[in-house]
């Protein structure tokens, strides 16, 4: 039984969206002009409100500052080719918020906020959906730990805040990526399957140097033995050898893509195979070398379906095919953006229409 939330609404005085550019979007850099915000506090969750996007008054010492307990997820909102609004697969990003948040020690969220929440604030800021190819609007579920207090514990109180970004493809050209071998993004027992602020903040370091030698990303290897491939700085992998999808299996290490799920579940319905197991570096190097591997690719909510051209292990180069003659990958995206954008239909029942 889903409750019906009371939210307060407080309009923005004055919209922005006559004065943003929908030609120049870089991902995550514009907000709509309001936002969802919730809290949690003696045990419940209260104080349902749309408020005009802006700053939000807290203590310096709340413990997601200091102790990084802090969640978020990300989704996306796309203009139907009939005008309405549909949001992708929603219940799957629900479902790995309050995962993250029992990792983290956290309150789990209840659904209805979840969702109400998204409604909502679709529902008011609906004109800044974006209509161009491949735009969207991309939703950010965020929930901190507000507890104004230095102690090293779970916080009593926690804000929830869902933010609107219209936003352009995140990469837009295939991507050269170096096989990281020294850092570690998790290892077992840690957290890499939650989506929580610090996997982000210690992948930047590696990113960045990664960036200074000339690569676009890395793909992190397992801890242990750095042997196999696990994901990329913000999407899982896919690759393509001898006809079939390989992708490393979902474990703790690694988050649970909702992109990747959705491209193994159409790729099947369409004929290809999927195998969902360890994927070794070794074993993708020598697919390369004696041409059986013909796809790499990154997938994910931001990324979408993003092609990989290079993929550089300890010092080496190894130059993937051409992605313009790839037609497994790009055959599943394209159904993939049909049925986002509701040109196709919608057989597995993913699109939410707001
Ligand atoms: N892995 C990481 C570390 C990510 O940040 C993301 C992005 O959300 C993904 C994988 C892909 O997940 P999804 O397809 O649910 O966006
Ligand atoms: C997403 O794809 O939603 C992500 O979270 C990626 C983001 C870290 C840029």
């Amino acid at each position: 039984m889903i409750d019906t939330l009371t939210i307060k609404t407080t309009k923005a005085g004055h919209s922005r969206l006559a004065e943003t550019d929908y030609t120049d979007l870089p991902f995550g850099k514009v907000f709509t002009d309001h936002m969802f915000v919730a809290d949690y506090e003696d045990g419940e969750w209260k104080n349902f409100e749309i408020l005009p996007y802006g700053p939000i008054p807290m203590s310096p010492a709340i413990s997601a500052l200091h102790y990084g307990q802090a969640i978020f997820e990300g989704l996306k909102a796309y203009k139907q080719a009939d005008g309405g609004v549909s949001v992708f697969r929603a219940d799957k990003n629900f479902a790995r918020f309050n995962k993250s948040a029992t990792r983290m020690a956290m309150a789990n969220i209840p659904e209805e906020v979840f969702m109400q929440g998204i409604a909502a604030l679709i529902d008011i800021d609906k004109a800044w959906v974006p209509a161009e190819e491949n735009y969207s609007l991309y939703l950010r579920p965020v929930m901190f730990a507000t507890d104004p207090v230095l102690g090293v514990r779970p916080s009593s109180t926690y804000k929830f805040v869902i933010l609107a970004n219209p936003s352009a493809p995140y990469y837009s050209k295939p991507l050269k990526v170096k096989i990281e071998t020294h850092y570690t993004r998790s290892a077992e027992g840690g957290v890499g399957a939650a989506k929580t602020a610090g996997n982000y903040s210690r992948a930047m370091l590696p990113t960045v140097e990664a960036q200074a030698e000339g690569f676009d990303q890395l793909i992190w290897t397992d801890a242990k033995e750095h042997k196999y491939l696990e994901e990329s700085g913000a999407a899982n992998l896919m690759f393509v050898i001898n006809g079939k999808i390989v992708t490393p299996e979902v474990r703790e290490t690694i988050l649970d893509g909702v992109t990747r799920d959705t491209i193994i579940l159409l790729a099947k319905s369409m004929g290809t195979e999927v195998e969902e197991r360890r994927v070794s570096i070794q074993e993708v190097l020598d697919n390369i070398e004696n041409g059986s591997l013909t796809e790499a690719f990154a997938v994910g909510t931001a990324a979408t379906v993003t092609q990989i051209s290079e993929l550089t292990y300890e010092g080496k180069t190894y130059q993937l095919t051409d992605p313009a003659t790839r037609t497994v990958s790009t055959g599943i995206a394209k159904k993939l953006n049909d049925i986002r954008y509701g040109i196709t239909a919608d057989e597995f029942g993913w699109n939410w229409s707001i």
